[in-house]
């Protein structure tokens, strides 16, 4: 008994960014022949293999599940090791030709990492450590090797055989068989291999490159799927030529491929040349996709593309340099998308998504710097920080260097690093050498965890003209990181006097210290402070502005993302007093939300984001101790209050943005969001026709924006209009897996008391699996974050999360592993809840078997 439990307690090793080392062997051509099947697919390896350095080192392969069959060195039997996901080769000379033979079974295979089945076709994941479970590989992004596949597969049931870069031959053979040939001119790394063998048909189109050159491309999907391609053709032509325009890059060969599959762990990857993308970031019509995953379908399809520069060309030197690629290429696609429609509109999303998921990680158990120092598993770094804050950072250096500065910047970037295996540092060192500035402290933005804060006070001498604005900055301390260094934060200001409403001064200041005064002269009125404009720092400020000085800048600053920012922060304030206890008054806000509302020079699709309340769960990271009931009470009886006392406006507003037809454009998609907020607004105001007004908008929609957006208010209510939309939207798209996945989202995420039981029971639909990321997502990662409902008291959402945690663990680790940070917030409740949380987080540790993956998430949560 204890021996089992001491087995079950050793912890996996730590991986750590210090013991980085060259590696020994490199492996400059890799041929790959694969005889594949679902149940059995065979792979013979030929790898050139060189020795690095002067060293007498066996050749050491990584390989995991798989069955070695024959192993030959120079054509001669050899000996070797095969101990645990490690094969050892003695090799005499410095160089060899090392060739196995491996059986692997990609039917069986539910991780959905290496080579494996979905829907019927086969495709590869290889991003981090999945090649190794298709053979044995130096599996590390620092071995670039020159790739030549072959394939045969069955040709009726396989008859499309995709692979990286051009095509060089196919050809039939007997017994129904068929094959073909791919060559990869590029020398790539292990992690951005892939190939696809199914029954796809392809949308096909070309894209002419500013050289002239033509590249054949083409959207892979199922029979009948190819009309739900052509939004995502458009993106990836429109990337294309943002790409060579913005920053000038070109694509690099004669094809570009891109193949949909309905079973992916997350959005897509950028394998060179053939991406593969989770069908829901490709397939969009009118009537199965909204708006939201319209934008969304572009902006992986560009984060993709984009990764041809930033990341393929120039790759990661290992896993902890994982932000090089990933920060810079979401900041390059937040680019893009704002070019695409409204800049404003895109900046308050990213900056929501941020709050949303970063923020809470970075003061949580799991909080970690852009460049981690150490893992457990490398899939658990695919986060938040790197992703979404490793974008702010290289934000910042475009805001500190100026447009110009950066693009130079980028430009001796990819020129000294291309087709080389990079790291942080170099990145930064060519934004220096271009930019001729000293970033040495802007560097602790890359070792340092945690969401600074800025406290923010101004003074202001009305005789002298001046005033005096105080900046102090304080970085909270995170895991393994107690004492922090100031970071250097570039905060966008400006004075507007409050009488005049002139902008009495508008600049840019980095704050480099703990603490810093600025002086601004010119000063004659009462100034109101704007900060932190454009967000232009991942950071919180504190400024301590009162409610008419925020009411004030909600009306009147002329930075649409500071108008925005004034006007959450006022509804914030509001909101956190009240769950606190207090009565606020809700007037400020409802005369804000009424100047918004009836301002006619804004944008709807702005207006829109600027009237929504903050999330109960942002207004939960704002409290010491959060109580999800009181939060739910407070925002439900603002919502009530906004509604009731400006019902008129939000009718009107229904009113004027009817639409008679689907169109897809930016105003029409503004229309269609202040639409459907208003129509929250008019149900929020308990307004006695506000159901049948969101069922005929339901039932009339001849888009799924609004057919969602209706069902999505219809869901939080107890009015009978409620299980007819909830049928007939079941009904009319239970054969279509993503908008079904809809369908189980939007019942997770209702508001309504008895949502805890409701997703219980859902679990038990025949229409749920634990197999599809997607489907699990809907519902179990829906409930996550639905706060008042995950964190019912009794503690059954606890439970339930937990019981799926170790369901999926069995089958897919990565998927599983996404789920435990909700519950790693047990610090944030009182002082029961934080108990049965731990709990729960116990329990999932001391599970015999568990994957690496939900170990290190679990165990580091209690910590
Ligand atoms: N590189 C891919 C992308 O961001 C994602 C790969 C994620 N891999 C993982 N193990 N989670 O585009
Ligand atoms: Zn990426």
């Amino acid at each position: 008994m204890l021996d089992i439990q001491i087995a079950a307690a050793a912890p996996p090793p730590f991986v750590r960014r210090e013991e980085y080392r060259p590696p020994e062997w490199l492996v400059p051509e890799i041929a790959l022949d694969f005889d594949l099947g679902a149940e059995r697919t065979q792979v013979r390896a030929t790898l050139t293999v060189a020795r690095n350095g002067d060293h007498a080192a066996p050749l050491k392969l990584d390989g995991e599940a798989l069955k070695l069959i024959s192993l030959t060195v120079d054509g001669a039997e050899a000996d070797y090791n095969h101990e645990a996901d490690e094969l050892t080769v003695p090799i005499a000379g410095d160089r060899a030709v090392v060739e196995t033979l491996v059986e692997i079974a990609p039917a069986a295979n539910t991780q959905l990492m290496g080579l494996y089945e979905s829907g019927g076709i086969l495709c590869t994941q290889c991003e981090a450590e999945g090649f190794r479970r298709i053979t044995f590989l130096p599996d590390r992004p620092d071995v670039l090797s020159r790739y030549r596949v072959k394939m045969t597969a069955d040709k009726a049931r396989y008859p499309v055989l995709l692979a990286n870069g051009d095509p060089v031959g196919a050809g039939d053979l007997a017994d129904g068989r068929h094959w073909a040939e791919w060559h990869d001119p590029f020398p790539k790394p292990s992690y951005l291999f892939a190939l696809v063998a199914g029954d796809l048909v392809a949308n096909r189109d070309s894209f002419a490159t500013r050289s002239g050159k033509t590249v054949d491309l083409g959207i892979w999907v199922r029979d009948g799927d190819v009309e739900r391609t052509r939004h995502a053709m458009a993106a990836l032509k429109a990337s294309m030529a943002w790409d060579e325009k913005v920053y000038g890059r070109e694509y690099d060969l004669a094809v570009f491929n891109i193949v949909a599959v309905a079973d992916f762990n997350f959005g897509a990857m950028e394998n060179k040349g053939l991406n593969i993308f989770n069908s829901r970031y490709i397939l969009a019509d009118p009537d199965t996709a909204t708006d939201a995953d319209y934008d969304a379908v572009a902006g992986v399809v560009a984060h993709e593309y984009f990764h041809n520069w930033s990341g393929n060309r120039v790759t990661c030197r290992d896993w902890f340099q994982l932000s090089l690629k990933e920060g810079f290429t979401v900041f390059r696609d937040q680019q893009f998308s704002a070019d695409q429609g409204s800049a404003a509109v895109k900046r308050i999303e990213d900056v929501r998504a941020l709050r949303a998921a970063q923020f809470p990680e970075d003061s949580g158990p799991l909080a970690h710097p852009i460049r981690p120092e150490s893992y457990i598993e490398i899939s658990n770094f695919y986060t938040a920080t790197i992703y979404n804050k490793g974008a702010e950072v290289i934000r910042m250096l475009h805001t500190i260097l100026g447009p110009e500065k950066f693009r130079a910047g980028t430009d001796l970037y990819f020129d000294r690093h291309d087709g080389e295996a990079a790291t942080c540092e170099d990145f930064v060192k060519a934004m220096e050498d271009a930019g001729g500035t000293d970033l040495a402290l802007f560097r602790r933005w890359y070792s340092q965890a945690g969401t600074p804060r800025v406290r923010a006070s101004l003074t202001h001498d009305a005789g002298a003209g001046r005033a005096h604005l105080t900046l102090a900055q304080q970085v909270p301390p995170t895991p393994g990181q107690p004492v922090k260094q100031p970071m250097p934060i570039p905060l966008k200001i400006a004075l507007f006097g409050e009488r005049s409403g002139d902008k009495l001064a508008d600049r840019l200041v980095l704050l480099e210290g703990d603490e810093q005064e600025i002086v601004l002269d010119g000063v004659g009125e009462r100034p109101v402070l704007s900060i932190n404009r454009d967000f232009s720092a991942p950071v919180v400020v504190e400024a301590e502005r009162s409610a008419a000085d925020l009411a004030f800048l909600s009306a009147n600053d002329d930075n649409p993302f500071a108008r925005y920012e004034a006007m959450q922060q006022l509804m914030l304030d509001t909101l956190i007093a009240a769950a606190a206890g207090q009565t606020p008054d809700h007037r400020p806000v409802i005369e804000a939300v009424e100047q918004t509302l009836t301002n006619t020079d804004l944008d709807p699709a702005f207006v829109a984001e600027a009237v929504l309340l903050p999330s109960e769960a942002f207004v939960g990271d704002q409290m010491l101790v959060v109580d999800p009931e009181a939060i739910h009470r407070a925002r439900e009886a603002l919502r009530a209050d906004l509604g009731t006392e400006l019902e008129g406006l939000w009718r009107s507003a229904y009113s004027a943005h009817a639409a008679n037809r689907f169109e897809y454009s930016p105003p029409a998609k503004g229309a269609r969001r202040l639409r459907t907020v208003s129509l929250g607004y008019i149900a929020a105001s308990g307004a006695s026709d506000a159901p049948q007004m969101a069922k005929r908008q339901f039932d009339n929609a001849d888009n799924m924006t609004d057919r969602q957006g209706a069902l999505g208010i219809l869901v939080n209510s107890d009015a009978p209009e409620r299980a007819a939309a909830l049928s007939a939207f079941y009904d009319r798209y239970r054969a279509d897996g993503l908008v079904l996945d809809k369908w189980f989202a939007v019942q997770a995420l209702s508001t309504r008391p008895d949502t805890p039981d409701a997703v219980a029971a859902l679990a038990e639909h025949v229409d749920f699996t634990l197999a599809n990321p997607n489907r699990l997502r809907a519902l179990v990662g829906s409930f996550s974050v639905n706060q008042r409902a995950f964190h019912r008291a009794n503690g059954q959402g606890y439970r339930f999360l937990a019981d799926m945690i170790l369901s999926v663990d069995k089958l897919n680790p990565q998927t599983a592993a996404k789920l435990v940070p909700a519950l790693g917030r047990w610090r944030r409740f009182d002082e029961d809840r934080a108990e049965k949380m731990k709990g729960e987080l116990q329990r999932i540790v001391a599970t015999l078997g568990l994957s690496k993956d939900v170990f290190e998430q679990a165990s580091k949560s209690l910590a």
